[in-house]
């Protein structure tokens, strides 16, 4: 588990004035894939940014997008989303009426398909696309803001998405107050891929932080 753990730091703990240098920097400090959190102010109350941003980072790192929408509707801009260089797209449950389409829809644009559940989503709610998700992002969080406490309750669904998917190499992430103290008790229910903001922005080296949160992973 921990040979192939992604490290997906996220840039909304970044210093959004000096953008993307921050970007650089975290790349060259270990990070597996780069982390974007959209946000529409109607999903969540928070704005951050959409796909203008996204393409004038495109060009200065070749680490994997990592695009997570908390958007109310996200099919009416998946294109855009791809056409700036995500690599994958998580789109949320609760913001999808119609979720296979929206899954059949992502996959046909070009990009790995991701789903997101809140805290309050059980697990259950993807038993009918399985087979369509590259990706399970589990919130630890409630989604909107950074800094946040992580809800230990969530351990259980990580295990719960993890028996889920059985043999399928899906990955199954983990979004919202990881840190060092965090790290191991969510790779032993069963996630593979790390999203953490604060604790790789917020303070000393960001090399040094990837590092000890890979390390406390293992
Ligand atoms: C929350 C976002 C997270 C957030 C994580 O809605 O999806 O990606 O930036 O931040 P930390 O690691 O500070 O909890
Ligand atoms: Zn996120």
């Amino acid at each position: 588990m921990c040979d192939d753990l992604i490290i997906a730091p996220s840039i909304l703990a970044a210093d959004f004035s000096k953008i993307g240098e921050e970007v650089v920097k975290v790349d060259e400090a270990g990070a597996d894939w780069i982390h974007l959190d959209v946000m529409d102010g109607h999903f969540v109350p928070n704005l951050t940014f959409g796909p203008p941003l996204i393409k004038s980072l495109r060009s200065l790192t070749k680490k994997i997008f990592d695009t997570h929408l908390m958007v109310s509707n996200p099919d009416d801009l998946l294109e855009d989303y791809v056409i700036a260089g995500s690599d994958i797209i998580t789109v949320h449950v609760e913001a999808c009426p119609n979720l296979s389409q929206t899954l059949g829809c992502i996959r046909e644009l070009g990009s790995k398909v991701g789903v997101a559940l809140k805290p309050e989503t059980p697990v259950s709610e993807l038993e009918n696309v399985l087979d369509y998700l590259d990706l399970i992002l589990v919130m630890t969080v409630n989604p909107g803001f950074g800094g946040q406490g992580f809800i230990p309750e969530m351990l259980d669904k990580v295990s719960a998405a993890r028996a889920l998917i059985g043999d399928r190499p899906t990955t199954i992430q983990v979004d919202g107050g990881i840190s060092i103290e965090t790290a191991k008790r969510v790779t032993s229910a069963g996630a593979n891929a790390l999203v953490a903001g604060s604790a790789i922005f917020n303070h000393g080296p960001y090399s040094e932080n990837i590092a000890a949160i890979r390390t406390a992973s293992c």
